[in-house]
């Protein structure tokens, strides 16, 4: 902590909401990033050398080299967000820096989104309003636009974690869904809170019976691609992938095959393996629903996410383990 002052200096690498920004300089000598103009590697480096704590975004890419830039004086990250693999957590622990993260705070509004880009894609409703905005609708037909119905169908989740429960829960409560499941571990009973839902021995078991298939894994090396081309053969031809998870879950050239091919029907994504760069034939199909990284974005969420990267750091200031510490 910087001699001169009393309060620790913390640099917010993105916008955050008014109250959050608020809050954050009513506890820390904030710097904040006004221009919301994403920080580059150099950039990162220097707030790491010259602050005690990053706020930073899933924005941002931490890698190892950021992180071992000489003469750093901050030693935590707090992001802003529930995933991580934006950052080299391997190497914050190798080189002692701690880092934190928000979760459920944003499990109801990601599974909403993910809810919303199923009944989107089935019910093709951004076809539908890019017909209407482009003053191309002539009148109500008995074989226009006609969608696929969502209700009592079966949805298939692949990573039962709190987002893929909030998501069958969605489903099942309110569209009257038959709920399969793949999860790396035995989800047990009780955690399902009286969905009734199956768990599947392999993707590929979930795959053959899904009519939607909805990702709520974490990224890592282990979930890298696990949409490949030889799963989005699996499943059926009449069946939606939905993407709410990290851009790198899917191999996202095979799935751009896969749709040119009706390997399968459609696409509902929220998340890019390189955001906000979003590969070139999904743009110009029209079975495809593309969303800019929307999960969290609600007011709410995002007050609250931001009020846990403050909690974790104040948790961090006063010598205790912040609350939702991740390495
Ligand atoms: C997260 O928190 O990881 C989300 O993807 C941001 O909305």
């Amino acid at each position: 902590m910087n001699a001169a002052s009393a309060r620790p200096k913390v640099i917010v690498t993105g916008r955050l909401p008014e109250e959050v920004e608020r809050e954050v300089c009513s506890r820390f000598d904030a710097q904040l990033n006004i221009d919301d103009r994403p920080f580059t590697a150099r950039e990162l480096q220097q707030a790491l050398q010259s602050s005690d704590a990053l706020l930073t975004t899933v924005a941002d890419r931490i890698t190892a080299e950021v992180l071992e830039v000489e003469g750093r004086r901050a030693n935590i990250i707090a992001n802003y967000g529930v995933g991580y693999n934006h950052i080299d957590v391997a190497a914050a622990k190798r080189l002692g820096i701690t880092v934190t993260n928000t979760p459920d705070i944003l499990t109801d509004c990601t599974a909403d989104l993910a809810i919303m880009l199923m009944l989107m894609v089935a019910r093709r409703a951004g076809e539908g309003e890019r017909l209407v905005r482009a003053g191309q609708w002539t009148s109500w037909r008995p074989t226009h636009m006609i969608g696929t119905r969502v209700s009592g169908k079966t949805l298939g989740i692949i990573g039962m974690g709190r987002i893929g429960r909030a998501t069958a829960r969605r489903a099942q409560h309110g569209l009257g869904m038959k709920v399969v499941f793949f999860n790396r571990s035995r989800v047990p009973a009780e955690a399902l809170e009286g969905l009734d839902a199956t768990q599947c021995d392999s993707i590929e078991d979930v795959l053959a019976q899904s009519d939607f298939v909805s990702l709520h894994c974490p990224s890592g090396d282990e979930t890298r691609h696990l949409m490949n081309a030889a799963r989005l053969a699996a499943m059926q031809p009449h069946a939606f992938l939905i993407n709410t998870a990290r851009g790198d879950v899917v191999d996202e050239e095979a799935l751009a095959a896969a749709l040119s091919r009706s390997q399968i029907a459609g696409a509902g994504l929220d998340v890019y393996e390189h955001e906000p760069r979003v590969p070139a034939p999904l743009l110009t199909m029209e079975n495809v629903v593309l969303l800019p990284h929307l999960g969290s974005a609600t007011l709410e969420t995002r007050v609250g996410m931001g009020l846990m990267a403050a909690d974790n750091l104040s948790a961090f200031f006063a010598g205790q383990v912040p609350p939702n510490k991740v390495a």
